[in-house]
């Protein structure tokens, strides 16, 4: 978890004069990831009319709309819960974007009880995120919602 402490106090620091959602957002990205080892991709797909479409991310280009319930994305943000996925393989629905993607998390984004969409971190280890990795990039989503007015519009 002290990885993670160190990795949220820079990313308190980087947001800390700034309210708008959609530039947090790339910091946010920027940071997680530079700051985290062995991922390929980190992004958001942000909640519009029903449907997630690509955010703020940084990795190779990826898929633009994601229905609710589906891949990992939709059905953390359909369960409202995050999604540790030791191999991706083996998920039912799992859409691939990158071939090198072996795991993946999931981080639904909450603020005020209202989804406003996900984190969505891959990587190119098998069982790459642990219950530690969980605890640290929710600490850090907490950090970035309680950092914006609004949402992305
Ligand atoms: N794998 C995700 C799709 C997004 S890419 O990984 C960037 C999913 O199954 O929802």
């Amino acid at each position: 978890m002290s990885a993670y402490k160190l990795l949220n106090s820079q990313l308190r620091l980087t947001l800390a004069d700034e309210t708008d959602a959609l530039a947090n957002a790339c910091n946010f990205i920027g940071q997680l990831y530079n700051g985290i080892d062995d991922i390929n991709w980190a992004g958001l797909y942000i909640l519009r009319e029903q449907e997630l479409l690509l955010g703020p991310f940084q990795g190779l280009p990826a898929v633009t709309r994601i229905a609710l319930g589906t891949g990992v994305c939709g059905a953390a943000a359909k369960q409202r819960e995050t999604l540790l996925v030791e191999d991706v393989h083996a998920f039912p629905g799992h859409i691939a974007c990158d071939a090198a993607s072996r795991s993946e998390i999931v981080v639904p984004l909450i603020k005020d009880g209202k989804l406003l969409g996900v984190l969505d971190i891959d990587s190119p280890v098998l069982a790459r995120f642990s219950g530690e990795d969980r605890d640290g990039i929710e600490m850090m989503c907490r950090t970035y919602l309680e950092t914006i007015s609004g949402s992305w519009l």
